[in-house]
């Protein structure tokens, strides 16, 4: 079974962290996004991935290569032209056996064998209060009718939340060829949606699947949310002496951490150093340095220095801040 991430885009939403590296590679309660993808996929017996890549390429195949043994095809997305553009530039990855397509900037919790479980294509949702934002399902007698990209005027609460099994791939294909073809772009991308809703008109059977555990990792907010909710699932770990742990957190065991108090929800990734600090609901990313600091909802880049002070902060890779 083959699993398609796209993770081309530049992740503006995330700045300045995606200045310096894609979001994907971001961590999140230990890992990097990607990471969680990769592990749900695997758990779910999947063999083969593509991923789409562009913005920080080479350090996204970099990671997979090193950690993820199992077959992966990557392709380069140049210009990004769209979701749909990125599926269809992955064309030659796959066959006419159902496919599993996966946004790269969501992290879920969700059994994927049921999901899969259909003769039908199956799109995963969530009821939210506002979507406007999202894509949005309407469904009448228990199949998708239509679906609409990013709506003024919702007429369903079913969010589209980046988990799609499209069960007839070639019937993807020939719409999202033909779209391009075309150049039938909606806000001046080519769009998933309108290959999904133009297989519908032709006759494919589209039905939902409830995704309770939906986690968006898109902004710093959601990020951080993400964040909380993956660490309450953790166990605690093992702390060092001279440090106080305030469950749940998570402390990679080659940071080091001295007289501090850490939590609840901080994850502290890879070579992080932190003194005389204490922090909460916070991410601080691989050999970021933080000293004397009172850290809360804050997001600190990879490399990145801190040094005195109480503050709110988000902070990209390599800046240097102090507070006296
Ligand atoms: P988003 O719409 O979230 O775009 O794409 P983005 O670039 O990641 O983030 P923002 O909106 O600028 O903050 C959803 C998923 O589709 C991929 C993205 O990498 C992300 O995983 N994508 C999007 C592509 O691979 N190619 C595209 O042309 C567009």
């Amino acid at each position: 079974m083959r699993a398609i991430i796209p993770v081309a885009g530049v992740g503006s939403r995330l700045r300045p962290h995606t200045y310096t590296a894609p979001k994907v590679l971001l961590n999140v309660a230990g890992k990097p996004i990607i990471g969680h993808i990769m592990d749900k996929i695997i758990e779910n017996g999947f063999d083969e991935a593509t991923i789409v890549i562009g913005y920080f390429g080479d350090r996204i195949k970099e990671y997979i290569l090193k950690n993820y043994p199992i077959k992966v095809d990557f392709v380069e997305q140049e210009e990004r032209l769209g979701l749909g553009h990125a599926i269809y530039l992955s064309r030659h990855t796959f066959s006419r056996s159902p496919i599993l397509i996966i946004l790269g900037d969501t992290v879920f919790d969700v059994d994927l064998k049921k999901m899969m479980d259909s003769r039908d294509t199956v799109l995963g949702v969530k009821e939210v209060e506002d979507p406007r934002r999202f894509g949005v399902a309407e469904v009448s007698n228990g199949y998708i009718t239509r679906l609409v990209e990013k709506p003024e005027h919702p007429k369903s609460n079913l969010a589209v939340v980046g988990l799609y099994y499209i069960q007839r791939p070639h019937n993807l294909v020939d719409a999202l060829r033909e779209m391009v073809k075309s150049n039938y772009r909606t806000k001046g991308e080519f769009q998933l949606t309108d290959a999904l809703q133009m297989m519908i008109d032709r006759g494919e059977k589209m039905t939902t699947f409830p995704v309770e555990g939906w986690y968006d990792c898109g902004k710093p907010e959601t990020l951080l949310s993400t964040n909380h909710i993956l660490l309450d699932s953790m166990p605690t770990p093992t702390t060092p002496a001279g440090v106080v742990a305030q469950p749940p957190v998570y402390i990679s065991p080659k940071a080091s951490v001295v007289n501090s108090v850490l939590g609840p929800y901080a994850t502290v990734a890879d070579d992080a150093v932190i003194e005389n600090s204490i922090i909460r609901n916070s991410i601080i990313n691989e050999g970021a340095r933080i000293t004397n600091a009172l850290l809360e909802d804050s997001i600190v880049g990879s490399n990145a220095h801190v040094t005195g002070s109480f503050k709110r902060i988000n902070i990209g890779d390599s800046s240097e801040l102090e507070f006296y």
